[in-house]
C-alpha cells in the first residue's frame, strides 16, 4: 500500500473542524480488523480519507478516528451484533486525521480471527432522519448520563417509533435502500440476483399477509365446526360420521396455526436481533453483491499500488460472498418450502370437505342446519384458495431464477 505523503509524520491532535471530507459515490473502502478492533488491513481509499499514513493505522484501534458526535449507543450495537455472528450495518461518522468528518454507511462482518467493514457514501433520504436520531441520543448521553446500553436501546425505541420493527430490521433496510440509491446515482444495472432478492421480500410481505388472512378464516371456521356439532346433536342417527368430520377439521385446523413456520412468521415479540429469513437474505444477497464490488474495486486499485498483500484480502471478501450467498439462497427454498406447506394444509382441509358434503347428501332431509354450514365452508376454502393461488403466483418465478443460486 502506499504511503499517504499528506499524512505522514503528523500526530493526532484532537480538532474539531466542521467541514466534510469529499469521496465519490462509486469509491467503496474497507478495513480489516482482529477481533478486539484493531485494524489489520485497510485499502488506500480509507487511508486517503480518513487522513492517516497506512503505518499509522496498521495496529491502531479502530476508534482512532471515532468522532465525538457519534453516539456511544450505536457502537454497542455494532458490537453486540458482531458477537452474536451477524453482519451488521450502520450509519457512522468519522473525524479525518485533520479534524474533518465523513459520514458512511458501514457492512461490519465476522471473518475468520476478526471483522471486516466494508462502507459506502450514504445517499439515500433515511440516512437525513438517522442523523436526527443521533443528534437525540447524543443528546441524551450527554444530559442523562446513559450507559452504552441505555442509548442503545433508547435508539432502537426511536427507530421503532419511525417504523422499523427493531434495529435489525432497520439495518437491512437501511442497507437496501443506500444500496439502491447509490446504484441509481451511478446508473448501474442491477444484477438479477439483486432483483429477485428485492422480490423475495416483497414475496415474503405478501406471504405474511396471506397467513393472517388464512389463521383469521381459521379462527371463523371453527365457530363452523361448533355448530356442526351443536346440528349434530339434533340428529336421531348419523351424528358419529358429522362429529368425526367436525373433529377432523378441528384438528387440522389447529395444525395449520400451530405449525412452526406459520407461528414463525405471524410472531410479534421482536428482539434486536429478530429478522425474517427473507429480509436477512435479502441484506446478504446485497452483502455479497458488496463483496464483489468491493474485490473488483480493490483489484484494480491494487494493480496501481502494486499491492503484494491483496491476494489474502481478495479471499476474504470471496469467503464471504460466498457465506452471504448461501445464506441468501437458504430463504429462497424455505418460501417454497413455505408455499408447498399451506398448499398440503388446504388440500387436507378440501378433503374433508369432499367428505362432508358426501354425508350432508345422506343426510339432507333430516339435517336443517347443515346447507348454511356447507355454505359457509364454501366460502371459507373459496378465500384460502385464492390467498394460496396468490402465493403460488408470487413464489414461482423466483424459484425459476436459478441466478439467485449461482
Ligand atoms: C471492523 C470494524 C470497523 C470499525 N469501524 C469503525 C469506524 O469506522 N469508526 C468508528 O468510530 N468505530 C469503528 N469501529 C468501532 C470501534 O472499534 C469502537 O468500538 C468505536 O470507535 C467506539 O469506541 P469507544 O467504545 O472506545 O468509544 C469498528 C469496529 C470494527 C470491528
Amino acid at each position: 500500500m502506499k504511503e499517504n505523503p499528506n499524512a505522514a509524520g503528523r500526530k493526532a491532535d484532537k480538532i474539531l473542524i466542521d467541514q466534510e471530507v469529499p469521496f465519490g459515490i462509486d469509491e467503496l473502502f474497507f478495513s480489516r480488523t482482529d477481533t478486539r478492533g484493531v485494524i489489520q488491513a485497510f485499502n488506500s481509499v480509507f487511508s486517503r480519507i480518513a487522513g492517516y499514513a497506512a503505518e499509522e493505522l496498521t495496529g491502531a484501534p479502530h476508534k482512532l478516528i471515532r468522532h465525538p458526535d457519534m453516539p456511544k449507543g450505536v457502537f454497542w450495537l455494532l458490537w453486540d451484533g458482531l458477537k452474536r455472528g451477524h453482519s451488521v450495518g450502520a450509519y457512522v461518522k468519522n473525524r479525518a486525521h485533520d479534524g474533518r468528518y465523513y459520514w458512511v454507511f458501514a457492512v461490519v462482518s465476522p471473518t475468520d480471527g476478526g471483522y471486516l467493514s466494508v462502507r459506502l457514501k450514504p445517499s439515500s433520504p433515511l440516512f437525513a432522519a438517522v442523523k436526527e436520531v443521533y443528534a437525540g441520543a447524543l443528546e441524551r448521553e450527554r444530559t442523562n448520563g446513559l450507559t452504552p446500553e441505555q442509548s442503545a436501546a433508547a435508539i432502537e425505541a426511536d427507530l421503532v417509533g419511525a417504523g422499523f420493527a427493531n434495529y435489525g430490521v432497520f439495518q437491512i433496510e437501511a442497507l437496501r435502500r443506500e444500496h439502491a440509491s447509490r446504484d441509481a446515482a451511478r446508473e448501474r444495472v442491477v444484477t438479477s440476483a439483486l432483483t429477485a432478492s428485492g422480490q423475495l421480500f416483497d414475496v415474503k410481505q405478501e406471504i405474511e399477509q396471506e397467513l393472517r388472512v388464512l389463521c383469521d378464516n381459521l379462527k371463523k371456521a371453527e365457530l363452523i365446526t361448533t355448530n356442526m356439532k351443536i346440528q349434530a346433536c339434533k340428529l336421531k342417527s348419523g351424528r358419529g360420521p358429522i362429529n368425526e368430520i367436525a373433529k377432523s377439521y378441528e384438528q387440522m385446523m389447529r395444525d395449520i396455526r400451530n405449525h412452526p413456520r406459520v407461528v414463525q412468521t405471524l410472531r410479534k415479540d421482536y428482539s434486536t436481533w429478530d429478522v425474517n429469513d427473507e429480509a436477512r437474505s435479502v441484506f446478504m444477497i446485497i452483502v455479497a453483491d458488496l463483496m464483489d464490488e468491493m474485490a473488483a474495486f480493490f483489484s484494480a486499485e491494487s494493480a496501481s499500488d502494486e499491492n503484494e498483500g491483496a491476494g489474502a484480502e481478495m479471499s476474504v471478501f470471496a469467503e464471504l460472498r460466498e457465506r452471504a450467498m448461501q445464506d441468501g439462497y437458504r430463504a429462497v427454498q424455505q418460501l417454497s418450502a413455505d408455499a408447498e406447506m399451506i398448499r398440503r394444509m388446504v388440500t387436507g382441509l378440501a378433503m374433508v370437505r369432499v367428505v362432508l358434503r358426501v354425508e350432508a347428501g345422506i343426510l339432507r332431509e333430516r339435517l336443517y342446519g347443515l346447507q348454511s354450514i356447507l355454505d359457509q365452508l364454501d366460502r371459507f376454502h373459496d378465500e384460502v384458495s385464492d390467498a394460496l393461488e396468490r402465493v403460488q403466483e408470487a413464489v414461482t418465478p423466483l424459484l425459476r431464477d436459478q441466478s439467485l443460486a449461482a
